[in-house]
């Protein structure tokens, strides 16, 4: 079997995406010449001469199968398993919403803190390390602060950890169990990131999202990978990925493209569409106004992991969707509640409010006949369900308290029967 050669460097330094002036693959975000945002640039010939599906399948059981394809240098990575979630084949939801081959990408479940936020954080603290950092940093909408947090206490770095101090409860206990200083923000999430910018200058510590940015954005390829190669070496024909700063939905599509270059799955196209919720919707508002620029919103949704009002990516995204024949939309906190509850009830997964939200939006999609019932759609699952619960407790239903014994038993259930029949006659009425 052929394996992958050791210490094969694929890494060739960064690029402004603007103006394409080359920079050395240090801590640096930002182009000096046009304030572009600078991507990791790779050797294409050298990660086609190292890399073949059987070194991919025979590689670890993570997102570490994929290194070639990652912006590190060294074979010490970072690996608590992160990655290679399931991607479940839809049988109930699917037929409750009329499609005909619905994939669902399970990121609710990734280790080690039940968000896609594994994958970006286990690759840009590998870089962090490698560069010689050993503080390091984010600021967060919450999922980001607990994969920070877990994944430098398993490192062993030094962490800070900056959110907004209205936060959902599990997404801060989630954070704090693993011991950072956490420093909870009067203010929204893009105040976060303004304030993170400032400390990230004065006291150089690596911040994922910040300075580390072109290196932790690469993680996020890893979950177009992954879909390829778990439905059998092919694209599939749609997407619908939830869209806060723009990262994850533009990456996804950066793996596909990677994968075509790199011969290890034929052309295809792919349309990409995203998801927001209505009251943090910079992206989809520009795209149904047929606008190219971003106007930034304050948010006010429930879906606070998505809440971002200035999005970095924005332009990025909405330039995608246009190109691929996606669409960028947009739900209501009730909608995204709603998806939340379908989700859970017709495939037994738990998702916070980014996956209530794209849920909700896939539906929506279907129902305005933007996703035709043929094409292989793939809805990616970026989060856990129990960290939001606040958001959800109200319309979960509730328990049906009784005593111990059989004819208490028996009289709740007689109840509940009754209560079912009344709202299934509400229903037809
Ligand atoms: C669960 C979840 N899904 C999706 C996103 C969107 O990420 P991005 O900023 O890459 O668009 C986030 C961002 O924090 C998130 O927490």
């Amino acid at each position: 079997m052929t394996q992958t050669p050791l210490r094969i460097t694929t890494l060739k330094g960064l690029r402004c995406r603007e103006c394409g002036e080359q920079y050395p693959a240090e801590a640096r975000h930002v182009c000096e010449f046009c304030f572009g945002p600078l991507e990791a640039l790779y050797d294409y010939e050298a990660i086609r001469g190292c890399t073949s599906r059987k070194t991919i399948e025979a590689g670890p059981r993570s997102i570490w199968r994929y290194r070639p394809f990652l912006p590190v240098v060294g074979e010490r990575v970072i690996d608590v398993g992160t990655g290679l979630t399931p991607l479940i084949r839809s049988e109930r939801l699917a037929r409750r919403l009329g499609l005909g081959a619905l994939y669902i990408k399970n990121d609710a479940v990734n280790v080690p803190s039940l968000s896609f936020k594994d994958r970006v954080v286990s690759v840009a603290l590998t870089r962090a390390r490698e560069l010689g950092f050993t503080t390091v940093s984010c600021a967060s909408t919450g999922n980001l602060a607990n994969a920070t947090a877990a994944i430098a206490a398993h490192a062993g770095l030094e962490c800070y950890v900056f959110i907004p101090a209205d936060l959902e409860a599990g997404k801060v206990l989630g954070t704090l169990i693993y011991g950072p200083q956490v420093m909870a923000v009067e203010g929204n999430y893009d105040q976060v990131n303004r304030l993170c910018s400032e400390v990230a200058d004065r006291h150089g510590w690596g911040f994922v999202n910040i300075n580390l940015r072109p290196y932790y954005s690469e993680g996020s390829k890893t979950l177009g990978f992954e879909v390829a190669e778990q439905l059998g070496w092919r694209l599939p024909d749609h997407v619908v990925a939830p869209v806060a700063s723009g990262s994850l939905y533009t990456k996804i599509y950066k793996g596909f493209q990677e994968l075509i270059k790199t011969g290890l799955v034929g052309e295809r196209p792919v349309r990409m569409s995203g998801a927001q919720a209505t009251g943090c919707s910079p992206v989809a508002q520009a795209f149904k106004a047929g606008r190219d620029f971003i106007a930034p919103v304050k948010p006010a949704t429930i879906a606070k992991s998505i809440a971002i009002g200035n999005p970095a990516d924005g332009v990025y995204a909405l330039d995608l969707a246009r190109r691929t024949g996606g669409h960028i939309e947009d739900v209501t906190d009730a909608e995204i509640i709603e998806g939340i509850k379908l989700l859970a009830q017709t495939e037994g997964i738990f998702t916070e409010t980014a996956g209530g939200t794209t849920v909700a939006v896939l539906k929506k999609l279907v129902e305005q006949g933007k996703i035709a019932p043929d094409e292989l759609t793939v809805v990616y699952i970026t989060g856990n369900g129990l960290k939001t619960q606040e958001a959800i407790a109200p319309y979960a239903g509730e328990t049906l308290k009784i005593e111990a014994n059989l004819a208490s038993f028996e009289r709740a259930l007689e109840r509940a029967r009754t209560l079912d029949r009344l709202d299934w006659q509400q229903t037809l009425v």
